[in-house]
């Protein structure tokens, strides 16, 4: 594309002109173009030519980097700008029409303050650049209310990365047009406009960053990223906060949580929700490979899962995603298999990765042998003397769901699977067990609710420090965190009792005293999955603890483990009564800021907990 060219183009109210007969959409369409005035309007058919050429366009525009057709077929990687690494947790505003029902978690700001600032923002931020109107659907198109966004975006980036993360294009319209749906209007801008002979850069962006919510419109407007979950809108900004806030309406729950499905030698399947916070390895459980003999995986989501309340009282689980955003950095060929299979087949755009001399891609625990030389993220020779990581910590591969060889059947099902447990984890290095069954629903929710984890570089800010992040959520709850609290109490009421999900808190990151993992995580992870499949069955033994019940030392399969004994279990199932009272501290203070929203059944099971220990 001639940048010169278009950047003195105007848009005119014939290319405004929507092709669609969805009024409400077309009208919006119209109305976006006229604030932010981009050269042109064009309507994204989801088609595998328009992919062809909007990533060739990208890669003579220098944002694309193509890779090795031999080892990445159909594949590109991007470099962003140094400064729009990750999610802006800080630059993340719920903007309700009450603050209350944003709450303290949240950044707010009265919706009508936000739109003036953000109005000004907008206008003229398209100028001399594409406007693509990308019409979508999170979730299975045959859904019985397929749940619809248009995300209008002037990246080309983010179009051909939304084509992975969503079923996108024409069959979505037509559908929205025929139901005269109602769709999620998804407002994106880099904000860098082009003024008449001016050249752009490889990663538009601008310093000033706005991820802004309004629940009650349901409606998203993000501003001066291009980065992940800041830009591709149907990911965290819809299918997590504008979707928390219509499943409190409606009575279901929007989680950021993996889905995975295990099947006993004996031919049980069960389905494993598990929420842990950004970076704390959720996509390597959902690409599991179990160690163990006869038990089987398959994956259904990585990382967001939608349940509702089945016609029997079950919670039903969906993936309302269609690719994969995962974590680069860690994930191998020893520690994760599957989805380096998965990555390798191509049709991937990475993110912030780094370039090897022979046009792939390589990061940080990729393979075992490190290259002696590559280009890192930032462009700079490289090599294992440098003494700085090659790729970016918080480096991302995005991926079609369906190039997983383990994917569930089960994962095109519209109204999804049945959730047998819920699994709540963090990072921490001391404290929390390896896996702890939760005494009961309650007290599984309080599990979930004082969740912590140390900080990782998914989100920018320290890392390494502790944080309450009640279900993983704390980023994503569109709403008020006691609201959401006493939701999780509501929908334990609508369930079954029978068909409850048991709710177990696991700790992949517990270490010893010398300093080393307290158990050997990925694929062994499966022998821990066993073992709360054998409690679901009422077949395995636990010990009760003030916490909750762990398992036996002699209750974990330790088969095939080399260098791994019963009594490195018991260290890592150990409850020390003192660093759980110092958790108790942290409790008390992480639940101080919710005041009167606390549901009282939390702060009865805060009461047993002390009881228990003590303290
Ligand atoms: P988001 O996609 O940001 O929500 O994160 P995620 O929860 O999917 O995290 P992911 O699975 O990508 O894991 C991130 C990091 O955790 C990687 O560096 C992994 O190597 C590490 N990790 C994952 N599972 C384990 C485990 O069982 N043990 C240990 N020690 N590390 C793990
Ligand atoms: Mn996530
Ligand atoms: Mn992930």
């Amino acid at each position: 594309m001639d940048m010169s060219e278009s950047s003195t183009k105007q848009v005119n109210d014939a290319q405004i002109s929507a092709p669609t007969s969805h009024a409400a959409l077309s009208a919006w369409v119209a109305e976006v173009a006229q604030m932010t005035q981009p050269a042109e309007v064009y309507w994204v058919d989801g088609s595998q030519e328009e992919n062809d050429r909007l990533t060739a366009e990208l890669v003579q525009t220098g944002t694309l980097r193509k890779l090795n057709d031999e080892t990445f077929p159909n594949s590109f990687a991007a470099f962003s700008d140094p400064a729009d690494v990750a999610r802006v947790e800080e630059r993340t505003f719920i903007c309700s029409e009450d603050e209350k029902d944003s709450g303290f978690t949240n950044n707010w700001m009265d919706p009508v303050e936000m739109k003036g600032i953000l109005t000004e923002r907008f206008t003229g931020s398209m100028r001399g650049r594409t406007m693509y109107v990308i019409p979508f659907v999170m979730g299975p198109l045959d859904a019985e209310e397929p749940q619809y966004g248009v995300e209008l975006t002037d990246s080309a980036y983010v179009v051909a990365s939304m084509r992975i993360m969503a079923r996108i294009g024409t069959d979505v319209l037509r559908k929205m047009e025929a139901e005269d749906a109602f769709f999620v209007p998804a407002l994106h801008s880099v904000g860098a406009p082009l003024e008449p002979g001016q050249d752009d850069v490889a990663w538009p962006c601008n310093s000033e960053k706005w991820i802004v919510h309004f629940p009650e419109e349901r409606s998203i407007w993000s501003y001066g990223s291009g980065y992940g979950g800041n830009a591709l809108l149907g990911k965290k900004c819809y299918a997590l906060r504008i979707a928390s806030v219509i499943a409190r309406d409606e009575g279901w729950l929007a989680e950021h949580m993996l889905i995975l499905r295990l099947t006993s030698p004996e031919g049980q399947s069960y389905n494993i929700a598990g929420a842990f916070p950004s970076a704390c390895g959720k996509t390597n459980l959902a690409l599991l490979d179990p160690t163990i003999e006869g038990w089987k995986a398959e994956t259904l989501g990585d990382d967001i899962n939608w349940m509702r309340i089945g016609k029997d009282g079950e919670l039903r689980g969906v993936n309302p995603e269609y690719g994969l955003f995962g974590v680069a950095p860690g994930t191998g060929w020893s520690t994760n298999p599957n989805a380096m299979r998965a990555i390798t087949k191509g049709n991937s755009i990475f993110t912030n990765v780094a370039l090897t001399d022979e046009g792939g891609v390589w990061w940080e625990g990729m393979t075992d042998d490190v290259p002696a030389h590559l280009t890192d993220w930032q462009g700079n020779d490289w090599t294992p003397e440098s003494g700085r990581p090659a790729a970016h910590p918080n480096s991302r591969f995005c991926t079609p769901i369906d190039q997983i060889d383990m994917l569930s059947e089960e994962y095109y099902s519209p109204d999804g699977v049945e959730i047998h447990a819920i699994l709540f984890g963090g990072r921490r290095k001391t404290t929390v067990p390896l896996v702890t069954e939760s005494r009961s629903w309650a007290n599984g929710v309080f599990m979930g609710s004082t969740l912590s984890s140390e900080t990782t570089a998914a989100a920018s800010g320290a890392v390494g420090v502790v944080r309450r992040d009640p279900m993983a959520m704390l980023p994503f709850i569109g709403y008020n965190a006691g609201d959401y609290l006493n939701h999780w109490d509501r929908i334990s009421g609508l369930l079954s009792e029978e068909r409850r999900p048991k709710i177990f808190l696991v700790n992949w990151f517990r270490r010893t005293q010398d300093g080393g993992f307290a158990w050997p995580g990925f694929g062994d992870n499966s022998r821990v999955l066993k073992w709360v499949v054998e409690r679901i069955e009422g077949k395995a033994d636990a010990t009760e603890t003030a916490v909750g019940f762990v398992p036996t030392a002699d209750s974990i399969d330790l088969t095939g483990l080399e260098d791994y004994t019963a009594a490195d279990v018991e260290v890592a199932v150990n409850v020390d009564h003192d660093e759980w009272k110092a958790e108790i501290d942290g409790i008390e203070k992480w639940y101080a800021n919710f005041g009167d929203a606390l549901p009282a059944s939390l702060r009865t099971e805060l009461d047993g907990l002390k009881q228990r220990l003590g303290a």
